[in-house]
């Protein structure tokens, strides 16, 4: 099996799990760039804005062969109860049909459900199959046991 973890972190801790994963499976890893700054607390207020008004951003990833993976793994910090702009970007910009995907979200404690359901929906619009997702609230989980215990399920 042929592993793909595409990520975005603005902070690492979804480059963490995206690492435990890579590890775990030997998979190959995908950063997702997002063009715009978010850095600092105006990146921080924008970053929360742009999510809740589903605001486009310009992204960059190295060029990738899809069609090589069996199953892709899409990894996104939750803003506002929401993806990140950055992946939401990545997953219109994609084609996913009959791909297997597992969504996964890091957040401090809520908003994960709604965040990993909304792009759920995206990638089954565009025929992708979502096989697993999961959630990882830094507040109260163990980052490592979680990702490990979901992707060895
Ligand atoms: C703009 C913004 C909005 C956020 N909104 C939420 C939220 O709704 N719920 C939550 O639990 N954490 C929220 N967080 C915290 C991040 O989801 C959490 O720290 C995440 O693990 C960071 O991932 P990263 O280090 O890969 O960037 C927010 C962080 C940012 C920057």
């Amino acid at each position: 099996m042929s592993d793909l973890v595409v990520y975005y972190t603005r902070t690492n801790t979804t480059k963490n799990v995206a690492s435990i994963i890579k590890d775990e499976l030997d998979a190959d890893v995908l950063e997702v760039i997002d063009k715009k700054n978010r850095q600092g607390p105006i990146g921080y207020l924008r970053g929360g804005l742009d999510a809740i008004r589903s605001k486009k951003t310009s992204i960059e990833y190295e060029d990738v062969n899809f069609e090589k993976y069996d199953n892709i793994y899409i990894g996104t910090p939750v803003w506002a109860s929401k993806p990140t702009p950055a992946i939401m970007e990545f997953i219109s910009q994609n084609n996913f049909t009959n791909k297997n995907i597992i969504l996964f979200a890091t957040m401090m404690s809520s908003g994960g459900e709604e965040t990993v359901d909304i792009m759920k929906k995206l990638i089954e619009d565009k025929d992708g199959i979502v096989v697993n997702s999961f959630v990882i609230a830094t507040k109260t989980d163990d980052i490592t046991d979680v990702t490990l215990k979901a992707i060895r399920n």
